[in-house]
């Protein structure tokens, strides 16, 4: 079964609270929080104390992204707030090895994102260690933008992969989701949909889920 994570970034940062609810109210499985440092990519988001807020008003599980150039010290602070999963850029500066480490021993769950252009095969080595991987279908740092099909060659060998491996990791699909691009993306192998601007535009959030679903 499919499941969507609604990306706060499509959010306006006053109103924050309220989608979250909504969002929740309407049956959204995730929360994406998008952590940007201004280095990594151009846009500066929020940090730990936001997704600390957060986490106080919502039961949702937060699936934290970070598209920071050095994630190890947000990392810990994440750790401490007890986020549910936490995903790393393989395209980082981060020791990817002690970042899972780090982030597994702490009984959170791991994933490391791909960017448009990276190869999935770059991540090999650490597949039988990570619980799900993060394809980029947009470059990161906006919301808003087209979605690349280009990036589901990824999806398709990520999916082929596990299951020649016996490998029971996730694949996320993030950036330009909406009603039509979904069907792509799932039948290429996605298990999860982040999606920010076609939710937050949505005036029918239910039927908007289920379309992303089917
Ligand atoms: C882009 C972010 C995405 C973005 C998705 O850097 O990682 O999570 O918020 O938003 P939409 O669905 O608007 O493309
Ligand atoms: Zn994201």
């Amino acid at each position: 079964m499919t499941k969507v994570a609604y990306s706060i970034l499509a959010s306006n940062f006053l109103e924050i609270k309220e989608d979250v609810l909504k969002m929740e109210q309407a049956g959204v499985d995730l929360l994406h929080l998008d952590i940007m440092d201004g280095c990594f990519v151009d846009n500066i988001t929020f940090g730990s104390q936001l997704v600390q807020n957060i986490k106080e008003e919502t039961r949702l599980p937060l699936d934290c992204h970070l598209m920071v150039e050095k994630p190890e010290k947000i990392i810990n602070q994440l750790i401490e707030i007890e986020v549910d999963m936490i995903s790393i850029h393989v395209e980082s500066q981060a020791e990817i090895q002690r970042c899972i480490k780090t982030i597994k021993e702490a009984d959170i769950k791991v994933g490391l994102v791909l960017n448009p252009n990276t190869s999935a095969k770059v991540i090999e080595p650490y597949l039988s260690k990570v619980d799900f991987v993060l394809q980029m279908s947009v470059y990161p740092g906006y919301g808003g933008q087209k979605f690349m099909s280009s990036t589901m060659e990824n999806v398709k060998w990520l999916n082929s992969y596990r299951k020649k491996h016996n490998l029971t990791y996730d694949i996320e699909v993030d950036g330009g989701v909406d009603r039509h691009t979904s069907t792509e993306c799932i039948e290429s192998g996605a298990d999860i949909l982040v999606s920010g601007s076609y939710l937050q535009k949505s005036i029918y959030l239910e039927h908007a889920l289920h379309s992303l679903k089917k």
